[in-house]
């Protein structure tokens, strides 16, 4: 069985979940969800990032210790996945035992290289990134990320040594040309690397809320640090090695375009320093724009991912922020867009296809569903479907595996209306255009169920297959012809009704 390990970030706990946490997770979760339906052995980790001095103002602004303040918050991240569905195999909170005992051998093997050395630095701190910017980053004084001013700041710490990197990073992405993805990134990288890399400081004497170094326990690690090592504390580094060897590397870091220099370029260069692979890949999305600015917490524009949920059900809110954005582009969020796609591609096209079926199903072919014929014209639509869906899958790409998906259920419809069985007396003729049209519905609840999980397990209990969606696999059963004809179909309430947009 091939392994298919993938993360998700470690988000902030400075302030509940928002739909670009959401958005993130919703797409790691549903690749993953794709490789399951592939036969892979998954592992899907994700967790909360709780030291540092962004999570300390915030615990000191609400007057309660840090450790009570990320108490407070990490379990909101939790009910948040539960609810959209998130099916993670893994949740590591950077205050746990088995993070800190591996943030402390991550940075003991870094130091033993040599790559940890005393040194000062000054330099403009911006607090919500939790990084020093650089001159050329800083544009009219502030932080173009989160539009607050950096604070000048001088300190003498321990040091990374990352300008020792470049060429080895260099080497090592030119072995690897496919690792990033979209391969645009790739680019910003490869830039970001020849433009001369500076040493970064791992540790913090300001702070208390941190891990402390092992051989300086005056000082705390750098929250970044600490942060990235959750990729390999999670899977046993520092505290079951043989197990860790077996599970590293992962096959992608699933992260933001906001914080691919930490990802993938101190990342590698920490691994490397440590004596361990870099990841096989990173995949890197855009952001969600609300008002044409990026949504975070810093510049309080934020949605709530749950309220969209109450409103268009737990799917309805996965598939369109799997669809409506291409992964690795900026994508804007309206309330607008959210209700059109909605009721375009969920009431109308799949809700419609459905309640088609079922009705002509139950009143002309006594609610038991025909088997589809091999010569269907549908079948062709078909297997493009499934190939298409499978390449956009492959690649990163939800929406376009989506996109794939939906042609199929479109063809469905059209072919219902070319047919009209509505129309049509009971016999062969009904049950080969009924037959097609229920086993694109078999087929379409297995190619949509990483976005729609429970729409899918639904579809497939109504055209009368009981085993649970996630059993099924691409392949053998998305091959024309599965649906056995034979069994109950039901009609249930609309699967997405209608909403006023
Ligand atoms: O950076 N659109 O945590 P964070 C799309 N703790 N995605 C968004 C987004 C938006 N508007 N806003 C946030 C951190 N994200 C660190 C990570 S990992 C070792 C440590 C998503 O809470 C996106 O994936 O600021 C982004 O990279 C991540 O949330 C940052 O979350
Ligand atoms: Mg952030």
């Amino acid at each position: 069985m091939a392994a298919f390990r993938v993360t998700t970030p470690i988000y902030y706990v400075n302030a509940k979940p928002h739909l670009g946490h959401a958005y993130t997770t919703i797409v790691a979760d549903a690749v993953a969800r794709w490789h399951r339906l592939l036969g892979d052995d998954v592992h899907l980790l994700t967790g909360t990032d709780e030291h540092g001095l962004k999570i300390q103002q915030a615990a000191d602004a609400k007057g309660v210790s840090p450790k009570e303040f990320v108490d407070s918050i990490a379990p909101l991240f939790a009910e948040a996945w539960e609810r959209l569905d998130i099916a993670h195999d893994d949740f590591i909170r950077t205050t746990e035992a088995r993070h800190v005992a591996g943030v402390k051998a991550l940075l003991q093997a870094c130091h033993d290289a040599g790559d940890i050395e005393l040194d000062t630095y000054r330099g403009q701190y911006c607090v919500a990134c939790e990084a020093y910017l650089l001159p050329d980053d800083i544009v009219d004084g502030k932080c173009p990320v989160h539009r607050t001013e950096p604070q000048q700041v001088e300190e003498t710490n321990y040091f990374f040594r990352l300008s020792r990197f470049g060429d080895r990073l260099l080497e090592w992405y030119a072995a690897h040309p496919d690792a990033i993805k979209p391969a645009h990134r790739m680019n910003e990288v490869l830039g970001f690397i020849r433009g001369g890399l500076d040493d970064f400081s791992v540790s913090r004497t300001s702070l208390d809320w941190g891990i402390p170094l092992p051989w300086d326990p005056d000082h705390v690690a750098y929250v970044w640090f600490d942060a990235l090592a959750n990729y390999v504390t999670a899977h046993g580094y520092g505290t079951d090695d043989a197990g860790f060897r077996g599970k590293w590397p992962v096959d992608y870091h699933f992260i933001g375009k906001d914080i691919i220099r930490f990802h993938c370029v101190y990342w590698p260069a920490m691994l490397m320093s440590a004596g361990l692979e870099p990841p096989r890949g990173w995949a890197v999305g855009g952001w969600l724009l609300v008002g044409g600015e990026k949504m975070s917490k810093t510049t309080g524009n934020v949605v709530n991912p749950l309220d969209l949920v109450d409103e268009v059900s737990v799917d309805g809110f996965r598939y369109y922020v799997l669809a409506d954005t291409a992964y690795g582009n900026d994508g804007d969020f309206t309330h607008e867009g959210l209700l059109a796609r909605y009721n375009s591609d969920l009431a109308n096209n799949l809700g419609n296809l459905l309640s088609r079926v079922a009705t002509v199903v139950g009143s002309k072919c006594g609610g038991i569903g025909p088997a589809p014929l091999p010569g269907s014209p549908l079948a062709d639509a078909a297997a493009r479907a499934v190939e298409d869906a499978a390449a956009a899958w492959e690649a990163v790409q939800p929406s376009r595996a989506l996109e794939a998906t939906w042609s199929l259920i479109r063809a469905a419809n059209a072919n219902l209306e070319v047919n009209e069985p509505w129309k049509m007396e009971p016999g062969p003729e009904l049950d080969a255009v009924m037959g097609g049209a229920l086993e694109v519905l078999r087929i379409v609840a297995i190619l949509a169920s990483p976005a729609m999980p429970r729409t899918c397990a639904e579809i497939l209990r109504r055209i009368g297959i009981d085993r649970p969606v996630h059993e099924a696999r691409i392949g053998r059963d998305t091959a024309w012809g599965g649906y056995p004809g034979g069994l109950a179909v039901t009609k249930g309430d609309p699967l997405f009704p209608r909403k006023k947009a």
